[in-house]
């Protein structure tokens, strides 16, 4: 059986993937590191690995001579461009956190190297391993639009999960994270290049940070909510009622690790999930809008958005033969045959796991490209392409131009 090593044993790398093993087998962890102890401890119990095989960082890992034959790499955003670069020298395997990096340079040369070396590498874009995505792939290689004119697509972030994720959390900040449309939308810059099946040749894009700023911030409030703020019982984001309430699932299990009320109200006082949604240090947008257009001819019109109540993603496909409407919670997909006038409707089976059975599919598929049994319907190369895409829309943001994208890499390189 393939050995693997995880690096970062947070909500990603612990709580995510691995728990595909616990169920389905296939793969032995060995090896682990992260910063947070309880986090090693909890792994190390879970998947039985030795103590000289827990390591305190990613660097002491992969510092050794090469420990098993893959590695997860889900730290943070910014430091998955020096582990994937040791991971692929020493020899492993690697499953990559998205995005690939920050910095469109990095992500270019983790590309080459991979190349270089050989590396099976996977990027967590795991929207391609649900069932609503495959489906909606097969309707369309299949050609059941016809030719695809257009696409119109909506990523939800929903109010509470702008609130928590970028307000908040890890990814409020771009110089330690890195951009909204990085981030959180190279999912949809993927999927929706991947079920186009063109690259893009032109972009543009528009955007800000509207709302949760301090410009919005209600008189005299203070910059922690603990803080007795005159406001709370107006604000949906008061952290009473958000994080010290008796469910401590996703996302209050993302503040700390001890999750007794008195556990809690420190880890608010102590990390920026206390903050005030105004008075926070967050500076990636709370909305953003790209326009593409295909080098097949396809345009889209694509939103980010933390206005919206539901977390979800929507779309409409636009083709000469028909017309597809679907919503990725709903697991609906509804397709409009023009000449029938006749309407359909496809049954997805519902996912229980994370990101709509995603999470588990990517790592049955890693586990079948570990051992040949699968192609890699994913290649770092489509994946690098997604992120090519949100940093030419946050230059086009910044700029309010519109990028040739062939033009905008050859600048980069
Ligand atoms: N594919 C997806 O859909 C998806 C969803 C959410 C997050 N992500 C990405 O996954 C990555 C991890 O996110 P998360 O939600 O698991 O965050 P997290 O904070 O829960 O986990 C990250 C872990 O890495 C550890 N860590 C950080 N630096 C380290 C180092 N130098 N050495 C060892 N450990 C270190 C931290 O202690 C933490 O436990 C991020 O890059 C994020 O953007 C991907």
């Amino acid at each position: 059986m393939k050995t693997c090593a995880v690096v970062g044993a947070g909500l990603r790398g612990q709580f995510a993937y691995p728990p595909y093993v616990k169920e389905y087998g296939g793969l032995k962890f060995v090896a682990v590191a992260d910063l947070i102890p309880g986090r090693i401890e909890s792994f190390k119990k879970e998947y039985n690995i030795s103590d000289d095989m827990c390591f305190e960082t990613a660097e002491e890992l992969l510092q050794q001579p090469k420990l098993a034959d893959a590695i997860i790499i889900a730290t943070m955003d910014q430091d998955h461009y020096q582990e994937a670069i040791s991971a692929i020298k020493l020899g492993y395997d690697i499953l990559l956190e998205k995005p690939i990096s920050p910095s469109l340079k990095e992500c270019l040369e983790i590309e080459r190297l991979a190349k270089e070396y050989n590396t099976k590498i996977i990027v967590c874009h795991v929207l391609r391993y649900t069932p609503f995505y495959k489906k909606l792939k097969e309707l369309l290689d299949n050609k059941i639009l016809g030719q695809i004119i257009n696409v119109e697509a909506m990523e939800n972030v929903g109010h509470w999960h702008q609130a928590h994720s970028f307000v908040r959390g890890n990814w409020r900040n771009e110089a330690t994270s890195s951009p909204m449309i990085l981030q959180k939308c190279c999912h949809d810059l993927d999927i929706y290049t991947w079920l186009i099946n063109s690259e893009a040749e032109y972009l543009s894009s528009f955007g800000d940070l509207a709302y949760f700023n301090e410009s919005n911030a209600p008189k005299d409030s203070p910059k922690c909510c603990l803080d007795n703020c005159p406001n709370r019982n107006n604000c949906r984001y008061d952290v009473y009622k958000t994080y010290l309430t008796d469910d401590i699932g996703w996302p209050t299990n993302a503040i700390g690790t001890d999750m007794s009320i008195e556990g809690r109200t420190k880890s608010l006082r102590e990390t920026s999930y206390g903050n005030c949604v105004f008075h926070s240090d967050n500076t990636v947008v709370d909305h953003q809008t790209i326009n593409i257009k295909y080098k097949n001819g396809v345009t889209m019109v694509f939103t980010m958005t933390a206005f919206t109540e539901d977390c979800n993603r929507t779309l409409r496909i636009m083709g000469t033969k028909g017309e597809i409407k679907a919503d990725m919670n709903k697991n609906y997909i509804e397709f409009i045959d023009f000449l029938e006038g006749r309407k359909e409707v496809f049954e997805i089976e519902k996912q229980s796991k994370g990101h709509g059975g995603g999470d588990f599919g990517i790592m049955h598929d890693f586990i079948g490209l570990l051992n040949d049994e699968m192609k890699n319907t994913n290649p770092i190369t489509g994946s690098v392409h997604s992120h090519i895409l949100a940093f030419a829309a946050d230059e086009s943001r910044n700029t309010n131009k519109t990028i040739n994208i062939d033009e905008f890499v050859k600048k980069n390189i």
